[in-house]
């Protein structure tokens, strides 16, 4: 079955609802396939129970296919090890974790930890609090105007003194793919651990973790076609042994008196209390679904939709497109002279067209293109060309309106 048509998009009940709806927002969040929708309800209805508790069967299988998802999203993503993976609420929770359970202990006044000048906010302030607490510096590294990360300039901030590196694979923002194989292998010449951002890779494109030998890799269900509540931390074993737990409650304990507490091995120490159940089972037909797929032919296509959107959308006058990295995906930001893309992002909602508009969490790189805002198409497996083609024309009308 080919990506984007319209026999395709039957998987996705959204559609059926609103049959007009040009979804151009799945960078935000995407749409979610009918087998992780019935998955989710199945599992209410027939399966529901409590995990790592009961020892009823109905509390055992809920165990089971809980710890089953684990071992899902380690094959997803690459890793041998299952304990490596911890379910976390989303992206935002584990940098959170990692933040402040990996390198807050370890970071003394006068370290550096480095992020680029592209990272979400999800990905910067967790570090800039940590430099902050303990007098260290969060440097950047700088991306030329085209939107590609300066790797020599990355290379030459690796000092004696980093204790940290954290990097988007693939900005939210400019769409650009970063070198992250170069960068862990640089970071680890310097004997410095490395976080990925995944956020925005994971659903579209082959991850492997253990191939890449990153420290730390980190996304969130709802942007692979799963549900909102649920992602991942991936860690390796020895940082995640060596970690002290981010929350404390049940679950996630080994013994406790009413002095002391002792800890279970990771992954269970960093999942406190009641997680969200529902979400892991949701995130494991999810990824049922995109195992259907070649991730690089997903990949591809993708990628396709951006190039082909950027084309059209350049023939536009006094339009200009902000993220022009060589190595790039299927995400489009652009901004119209004299037009605030509040108001394009308005224009194209009343012709059943949803763009984001805003600064996308990345407000130091819109400071740096110097512009409040940006208007961004980003697309998945159910986008197609005729919705781009769309897309142009009611920009088209969105100029000659406001003209
Ligand atoms: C690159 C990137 N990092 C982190 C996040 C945060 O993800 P979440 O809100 O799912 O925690 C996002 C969300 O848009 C993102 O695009």
């Amino acid at each position: 079955m080919s990506f984007g048509t319209k026999l395709f998009r039957k998987q996705f009940p959204i559609f059926k609802h609103h049959p007009n709806l040009v979804y151009l927002d799945s960078a935000a969040t995407t749409q979610k396939p009918k087998m992780v929708i019935e998955g989710i309800t199945n599992f209410y209805e027939k399966e529901n129970a409590n995990i790592h508790r009961g020892i009823y069967d109905l509390a055992a299988q809920a165990t089971q296919k809980y710890e089953s998802v684990r071992q899902k999203v380690a094959n997803f993503i690459g890793t041998k090890n299952p304990s490596e993976i911890v379910y976390t609420s989303g992206t935002t929770n584990a940098i959170n974790i990692v933040a402040n359970s990996f390198l807050l202990p370890r970071l003394e006044a006068g370290d550096e930890v480095l992020i680029s000048a592209m990272e979400h906010h999800a990905n910067m302030i967790p570090w800039q609090m940590a430099c902050s607490v303990k007098g260290a510096k969060l440097r950047i590294i700088p991306i030329d105007k085209k939107g590609n990360l300066d790797i020599v300039a990355y290379r030459n901030m690796l000092s004696a003194k980093t204790k940290m590196v954290a990097v988007v694979h693939i900005s939210n923002t400019l769409a650009s793919i970063n070198p992250i194989a170069e960068m862990i292998e640089l970071a680890h010449q310097n004997n410095c651990p490395i976080l990925i951002d995944g956020a925005q890779s994971t659903a579209h494109y082959p991850i492997d973790v253990d191939g890449l030998d990153c420290d730390f890799f980190t996304f969130s269900g709802h942007k692979l076609f799963g549900p909102t509540g649920i992602g991942v931390l991936y860690g390796k074993m020895a940082h995640l042994e060596a970690m002290t737990p981010y929350q404390l409650g049940g679950d996630m304990i080994r013994t406790v008196t009413y002095q002391t507490a002792t800890f279970a091995p990771p992954p269970q120490k960093f999942e406190a209390g009641t997680t969200n159940i529902a979400g892991v089972i949701g995130l494991g037909y999810a990824i049922d679904f995109l195992n259907q797929f070649d991730k690089k032919e997903l990949a591809k296509y993708v990628k396709k939709l951006g190039d082909y959107a950027r084309e059209k959308l350049l023939t536009i006058n006094d339009l200009s497109i902000i993220g022009e990295a060589k190595n790039k995906t299927g995400i489009v930001s652009f901004v119209l002279k004299n037009i605030h893309p509040h108001d394009v992002a308005t224009f194209l909602g009343s012709a059943n067209i949803a763009i984001r508009a805003g600064h996308h969490c990345t407000q130091p790189l819109m400071d740096f293109y110097e512009i409040p805002a940006t208007s961004r198409a980003s697309f998945s497996i159910y986008s197609n060309l005729e919705e781009i083609d769309f897309l142009v024309e009611e920009v088209k009308n969105i100029q000659a309106f406001f003209s």
